[in-house]
């Protein structure tokens, strides 16, 4: 372990202390790589909440001292430096995400709907508390968006985001067009790969997506958006014969999310759905549990990414990178992205078929 970085307000060269809340498909894969040998430098695992932890301490063999605990307190209110939130959903994860801030702890978080819903309170606090919030595990899995719009592009005016957010809906889909099986068998093969919410409903309708995408919206234009105002189409009645009508157009049914900003108008385009998609663009081609987003700035031009976008060890990427982040500069100042909510938002631009199918043309 080498001592390349020291923690605010704590002795030269200590290892920072990581605390996980939640030992699911995330949580449980981040624990198992800060366990590692090879393990991030200087980056110790120190404590583990989750209701069963009794149970579920036998699934993670270390030699290092944890303190597993169904007794969240103990984690809020123990020695650890970070606490990675990987519960999801509302409550209590926000509130817990809270008073771990309050406790003065930084906090890495894999979680869309507070980081959507809650993220401009939650940075505020995190500066005022001179710690930080980070949050790149929240989109795209392992492609590391939250940074490419927050820091890499920020030289720019971004004017679109179109994107594949969700890696079950691109399993499902792209499994449904490859094995031309039903949306229901396709479903039961991602949650299987866990890649699945915990209420699977949340991908295939475009919840989760949406979640995302107002994530990318305060990123990449500064716009607060509240994600149940995102005009959203669900994937659950495609079906078989959708494939097959897109095939014959030389096409493919993939769940996008678009976002398009008019600064001169102060006027944002926000939908998710399922649309048709050339086969052979970087959205046809993006199959499985990938991700994919092409990002347009005024004088960039289109930047394009794509990779892992779901499941447990490409998640635990991002989570483990923010650590990192924050082991190299603990003291770093973050500043809350400052966002506004003076816009209005133009109705979604995209054809949608007036049918349950819900395939719209190609975007
Ligand atoms: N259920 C989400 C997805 C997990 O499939 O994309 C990653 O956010």
């Amino acid at each position: 372990v080498t001592d390349s970085f020291r923690v605010s307000g704590s002795s030269p060269g200590r290892t920072l202390r990581v605390a996980i809340l939640g030992f699911g498909t995330v949580g449980s894969a981040v624990a198992r790589r800060l366990s590692h040998p090879d393990r991030a430098p200087g980056i110790a695992l120190t404590h583990v909440f989750d209701r069963r932890a009794a149970q579920k301490r036998r699934s993670l063999p270390t030699a290092a001292p944890v303190l597993w605990t169904s007794d969240v307190d103990e984690v809020l209110h123990g020695d650890a430096d970070v606490v990675v939130e990987a519960l999801g959903g509302l409550e209590p994860a926000a509130g817990w995400v809270r008073g771990a801030l309050l406790a003065g702890k930084s906090v890495v978080t894999a979680n869309k709907q507070i980081v959507a819903r809650h993220g401009q309170a939650l940075w505020t606090l995190a500066a005022r508390q001179g710690r930080q919030l980070r949050f790149e595990a929240a989109v795209g899995g392992a492609m590391p968006i939250v940074r490419a719009l927050g820091e890499g592009l920020a030289g720019d005016r971004l004017t679109r985001v179109v994107a594949i957010l969700n890696g079950t809906t691109n399993a499902v889909l792209s499994r449904m067009d490859a094995a031309r099986c039903t949306l229901v068998q396709a479903l039961a093969e991602a949650r299987a790969c866990g890649y699945a919410e915990a209420d699977p409903s949340a991908d295939i309708d475009g919840t989760d997506a949406a979640a995302k995408l107002s994530i990318l919206c305060a990123l990449a234009f500064g716009l607060r958006v509240d994600p149940r105002e995102i005009a959203r189409r669900s994937g659950e009645w495609i079906e078989p014969d959708d494939f097959d009508r897109a095939r014959r157009r030389g096409g493919t049914i993939r769940q996008l999310a678009c976002a398009a900003f008019d600064a001169r108008r102060r006027a944002l385009t926000a939908w998710v759905a399922p649309v048709v998609v050339p086969r052979e663009s970087l959205f046809g081609r993006t199959t499985g549990a990938q991700n994919a987003a092409l990002v347009t700035g005024e004088r960039s031009g289109e930047i394009g990414m794509f990779g892992a976008g779901a499941g447990g060890d490409a998640t635990a990427v991002a989570v483990v990178s923010d650590l990192v982040a924050i082991a190299r500069d603990p003291a770093a100042i973050v500043p809350p992205p400052g966002l506004t909510t003076s816009f209005t938002v133009d109705p979604a631009e995209f054809a949608f078929v007036p049918s349950d199918a819900a395939v719209a043309e190609a975007v």
